[in-house]
């Protein structure tokens, strides 16, 4: 079939994107390339109904998608502007020519084919405050706001998230949807493959997610006393905002990559409304919080693995007239 070089251009994007996190790697959207515009739609099969019913996750994993889509198109000298909706499709994105290609998204689209959830201890080297402040700087651009946590915060952080996952672990329903996305191999391309999942019980101050299966990934002894901790947050609460949060999630992660920095995501506390509102007190209420974050120095001498995706083509459809 011939293809003209805006529909590439998007295909290329939306493939991009295909490497964007997701939780439990649901990956819950679908791209449409249709009148020279990009489509971001959800799929409700891809849904974690039990977990999310509110689709909040859903909703910042697509954001998390849409951003790599966007960077994409900006390395490829192409001037994205984005629709965000109310109904499907949740974004349309159409673009211009750039006055010039932009740099700075090419070092994002790199680091976002390297960048992978990284569930060991943070490495003993401090993180650098330059790179944070690039960090923090990323996500304020995407409109929402980064709170970095002071020590005794983090502690209250740590009893917010092992709440978090007491709640959801006496959830029977919740459990046995977790059990259909985590562990094992993962040939079809989604949830999370045992060889990403920690060995054994990491040595962290915030307890990391409890998948409820023990994996393959070697996990030394070390304590991530180095790690820093942060709440992104917004003004809103709708599902537009949400999806803007995922956005600035992946800002972060990208630019925390660029930066040999990783990112882990704390999600638990954000599930469940009572946690969210500790959160929210954690913010003072000058906020809505939609993710919690965990920064720390790579350890680039032995990255983590990738985990598997589901094949383009089950992703991107190309609808021409
Ligand atoms: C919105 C969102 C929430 C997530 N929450 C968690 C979490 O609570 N704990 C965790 O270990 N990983 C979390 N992740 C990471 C995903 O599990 C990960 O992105 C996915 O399995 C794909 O793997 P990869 O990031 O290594 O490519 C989250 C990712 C997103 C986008």
């Amino acid at each position: 079939m011939e293809t003209n070089p805006l529909t590439e251009a998007l295909a290329t994007a939306a493939e991009t994107a295909g490497r964007a996190p997701s939780i439990h790697n649901t990956q819950p959207w679908r791209w449409v390339v249709r009148n020279g515009a990009l489509e971001l739609h959800t799929v409700p099969e891809r849904r974690l109904h039990e977990l999310d019913p509110e689709g909040h996750l859903m909703l910042l994993s697509c954001g998390a998608a849409l951003f790599h889509a966007r960077v994409s198109l900006a390395a490829q000298g192409l001037s994205p502007t984005v629709e965000r909706r109310t109904a499907e499709p949740l974004a349309v994105i159409r673009t211009a020519p750039a006055a010039e290609p932009d740099a700075h998204a090419r070092r994002l689209v790199e680091a976002g084919l390297r960048r992978h959830t990284d569930r060991r201890p943070t490495s003993t080297t401090p993180v650098d405050p330059d790179a944070l402040a690039a960090v923090t700087a990323a996500v304020r651009a995407e409109g929402e706001q980064a709170h970095v946590l002071r020590a005794e915060q983090v502690l209250e952080l740590a009893a917010t998230v092992d709440r978090a996952a007491r709640a959801e672990a006496t959830d029977e329903r919740q459990q046995a949807e977790l059990g259909r996305w985590v562990g094992g191999e993962r040939p079809d391309g989604t949830g999370i493959p045992d060889a990403a999942i920690p060995a054994a019980p990491p040595q962290t101050t915030v307890p990391g997610r409890d998948f409820g299966v023990t994996g393959t990934l070697p996990v030394d002894a070390g304590h991530d006393t180095q790690a820093v901790y942060a709440v992104l947050y917004g003004d809103g609460d709708a599902p537009v905002d949400w999806l803007r949060a995922g956005e600035a999630l992946s800002a972060a992660w990208l630019e925390a990559v660029d930066r040999g920095l990783n990112l882990l995501p704390l999600s638990a506390p954000v599930e469940i409304a009572h946690t969210r509102q500790l959160l929210r007190r954690m913010l003072a209420d000058v906020g809505h919080p939609h993710a919690v974050i965990r920064l720390g120095t790579a350890d680039t001498a032995t990255p983590g693995p990738l985990t598997p995706r589901l094949a383009a083509d089950q992703l991107i459809d190309i609808v021409t007239d």
